[in-house]
């Protein structure tokens, strides 16, 4: 069996494009996927009214309590899981990693991950410069201009070890494919 450990930080980018991504994987026979959020990430996931869904169709999904609980970041060092994807990855959580912070769940299980072999993918959320429209939690669009320096720090994990950072969350079942030598 293939454990894919899914970190949710708390953007309200591109839900339904994470959720979909999630769920092929976690379809496919012989991968199994488990859930983890930042605090933030479950505040979002309620504001869009997913939150139940995330819950159904996932068995296995745990909350932040601070960055050591749940202890994920152990199970992650040993080599528990095969992959740790973390989709959506907040401009915050994105600068922390970049700046080897690992002061949060999702941020110190990325900073342990990395001193083993397991893989890491992330989906920074800002990786454009200029306009990008945003769906708001009511469904309505609107438009925010990106900050250079959230640019940089994503560019920043590009050139990361062990790190493969995707442009958008359709790529990532494929990525971890090949990352665990299915693709
Ligand atoms: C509805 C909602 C949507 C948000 N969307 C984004 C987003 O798209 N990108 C982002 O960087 N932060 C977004 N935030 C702000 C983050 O949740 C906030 O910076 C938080 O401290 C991130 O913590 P985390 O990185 O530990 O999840 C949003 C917050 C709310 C309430």
């Amino acid at each position: 069996m293939i454990r894919i450990l899914w970190g949710i930080t708390g953007s309200g980018d591109r839900l339904d494009g994470v959720l979909s991504a999630m769920l092929s994987l976690h379809q496919m026979k012989g991968i199994k996927v488990y859930v983890v959020l930042s605090k933030a990430a479950e505040q979002v996931w309620r504001r869009y009214g997913l939150w139940d869904e995330l819950n159904t169709q996932f068995k296995k999904v745990t909350r932040e309590t601070n960055s050591n609980v749940p202890f994920v970041a152990g199970a992650l060092q040993i080599g528990h899981y095969d992959v740790f994807v973390i989709a959506p990855l907040t401009a915050n959580s994105t600068a922390k990693i970049a700046y080897g912070i690992a002061d949060t769940l999702v941020t110190n299980a990325v900073a342990q991950t990395l001193k083993g072999s397991t893989p890491v993918v992330l989906y920074p959320v800002d990786q454009k410069l200029g306009e990008v429209e945003i769906k708001a939690p009511d469904g309505t669009t609107f438009t925010i201009r990106t900050r250079q320096i959230d640019l940089d720090n994503a560019e920043r994990l590009r050139n990361m070890e062990g790190v493969t950072v995707v442009s958008s969350p359709n790529e990532i079942p494929d990525t971890v494919k090949q990352l665990i030598k299915l693709g």
